[in-house]
């Protein structure tokens, strides 16, 4: 009972991407990775734990991206949604639920949503002046009329927020505002709209950020400085066809402003996956119960979103949990400069699946990217030498050597003898390094703890050489069979501790330790009186100087919207017409 008192409730969420910008590596970096190795941690030490997130498809983008490629909004996210869904899937993100912001049950739960804090008095009626195309007779999103920031001064803001100080902004307060698309100036109109009324929760606000104190201070200072500045109302609605209808007479031709109804898709996606469980109040204890903590990752242009604007709708709708831990991110760059599809700088994911490399491999040198309190650069260089030589020569060769040894010398039959001092020494270290993991891990410090695996696997590797067991085995065996009893612990170790991180590899350690499975947290210290070793075989190749040329050319091309929109196409169109299935 006391154990199942202390059993935590986790719910992981990642910021949900747009559903037209397929992720490059840095996305991946900045808050796929780091959700799915937290929640891989969570699920290991036995926390009930959830990890769910989907598509972004509301809004302008996708309905200025469908137009552009001559598509409906519907066909375009149906293409690209299958694209993300892949990238995900192959990077071993271990989402419980990947849902969409078009599915019906988004658009349920954000309608209810809405007419809760509408009947409290969260939301205003008003009218806004905004920019029209008059041209093309359509009110221009905000992100596609660019101007100068009022806040900092920075000419190129966008009409939603500034790139520049992440100031929230709406396009009429733009100086010498201009069209993004063909730089024609906009004529301003007035047009109902219907307002969140944020300056009535300012001080619930600022009294929850201020007692949150396990934040990243980047974190916290950004948002206390927007509550400085005073919060104003901010609009919710829009002039658009494709997204959430507003359930409101008067409105009724409107849809919410994609980041009105886009946090609500961490609720919605929940709510799916306990009904796809079968289970439908199941969402509940997460959402309902403050048992439940959670995580939100984010990356730094997301967090006055997930600090005041969300939080504030939670707030406002008074049942919610409110996040425990906003974990926002810098930003990842690549080799001296941001990343850009348009300039194709950078690395793309869709192209990384095409690598011919495995995962994990990319997994480990991109938790190293996790920009957690500075932003971050993809290096080849970098890439190179944490692959070889620590992945390779430092984790790789130790479990290897230590499975060969005991499969060569004792065919694969080690047992367990009574240890020395030496190695209850070692084991003393070794407790240390997986304290310092447990405790990073728990605070979210996800790069500082995989330095605690390496730091385990370099004490094995000292241990194994200077032991020197084929001398040992020579003359006293016995001795030798304590020195790779103790290695194969420590593998069995490792292969726990890599779990987050190198999902698959850790697997492959357990299986080649002939373990059922990857043992749980728990059980990270439990002494086996015997293991039954099998037949290793490599567990990381060594990148060579060709090796990395071909991956290097493969990841760096990236794929324009249209070519991967055309390839889905055909995918689920064309092919039964030219080639039979099964034939390539
Ligand atoms: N689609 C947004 C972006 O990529 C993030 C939305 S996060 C959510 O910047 F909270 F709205 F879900
Ligand atoms: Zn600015």
């Amino acid at each position: 009972m006391a154990e199942k008192a202390k059993k935590k409730r986790i719910l992981v969420l990642c910021a949900l991407p747009y559903t037209n910008a397929i992720p490059h590596v840095g996305n991946m970096a900045g808050s796929h990775l780091p959700a799915d190795i937290f929640a891989r941690y969570c699920r290991l030490r036995g926390y009930e734990t959830l990890f769910v997130g989907g598509t972004d498809e509301n809004g302008t983008p996708t309905e200025v991206a469908a137009l552009e490629l001559k598509a409906t909004p519907r066909e375009l996210t149906d293409a690209l949604y299958a694209v993300q869904k892949r990238i995900y899937d192959w990077f071993e993100i271990s989402y419980d639920n990947f849902s969409r912001t078009s599915r019906p049950i988004h658009h349920r739960t954000t309608q209810e949503f809405f007419l809760r804090i509408y009947g409290k008095g969260f939301v205003s009626k008003g009218v806004l002046r905004m920019p029209y195309c008059e041209k093309d007779r359509l009110f221009l999103p905000d992100r596609y009329v660019e101007g100068t920031c009022p806040v900092c001064g920075y000419e190129h803001a966008r009409g939603d927020q500034c790139e520049h100080c992440s100031s929230l902004l709406d396009s009429d307060q733009l100086i010498n505002p201009r069209c993004k698309i063909d730089g024609s100036v906009p004529v301003f109109r007035d047009t109902k709209h219907l307002f969140l009324e944020l300056g009535k929760l300012q001080s619930k606000l600022e009294k929850w950020i201020k007692s949150e104190k396990r934040w990243r201070r980047q974190v916290s200072s950004l948002a206390l400085g927007w509550i400085k500045e005073g919060l104003k109302k901010r609009s919710i609605t829009r002039d658009l066809k494709w997204g959430v209808p507003v359930p409101l007479d008067g409105y009724r031709d409107k849809v919410f402003y994609v980041w009105f109804d886009a946090p609500i898709g961490y609720i919605s996606s929940t709510r799916e996956w306990a009904a796809k469980k079968g289970r439908p109040q199941a969402w509940k204890r997460f959402w309902l119960d403050d048992k439940a903590k959670i995580y939100n990752f984010l990356g730094k242009d997301n967090i006055p979103f997930h600090t005041i604007f969300w939080p504030g709708m939670l707030i406002a709708h008074g049942d919610y949990n409110l996040p425990y831990d906003v974990v926002g991110y810098q930003f990842v760059n690549y080799e001296g400069d941001k990343f850009s599809k348009s300039r194709n700088w950078g690395i793309f994911c869709e192209r990384v699946v095409e690598s011919e490399l495995r995962p994990d491999v990319w997994r480990y040198y991109l938790t190293y990217l996790i920009p957690e309190t500075k932003d971050s650069e993809f290096k080849w260089e970098d890439f190179e030498s944490r692959v070889n030589n620590e992945l390779v020569a430092n984790l790789g060769n130790f479990v290897h050597r230590t499975l060969t040894f005991a499969w060569n010398n004792f065919g694969g039959v080690v047992r367990t003898p009574k240890y020395g001092e030496r190695e209850k020494n070692l084991e003393g270290r070794v407790d240390e390094q997986l304290n310092r993991v447990e405790r990073c891990l728990d605070e979210v410090k996800l790069r500082d703890a995989l330095t605690g695996v390496l730091a385990i696997a370099g004490l094995g590797n000292e241990y194994f050489q200077s032991s020197e067991p084929w001398v040992l085995i020579k003359k006293d065996r016995e001795s030798c069979e304590k020195v790779i009893s103790f290695c194969l612990h420590l593998c069995r170790k490792l292969s726990v501790v890599l779990a987050p991180y190198t999902p698959e590899a850790a697997g492959r350690i357990a299986s080649m330790l002939g373990l059922r499975e990857i043992p749980s947290w728990d059980e990270i210290s439990t002494r086996k009186d015997e293991f039954h070793v099998l037949k290793p075989e490599i567990l990381f190749k060594k990148l060579d100087e060709t090796e990395l040329e071909r991956v290097r050319s493969v990841v760096t091309k990236s794929y324009d919207l249209k070519e991967i929109f055309a390839g889905r196409r055909t995918q689920s169109h064309g092919t039964s017409i030219s080639s039979p299935p099964g034939s390539e």
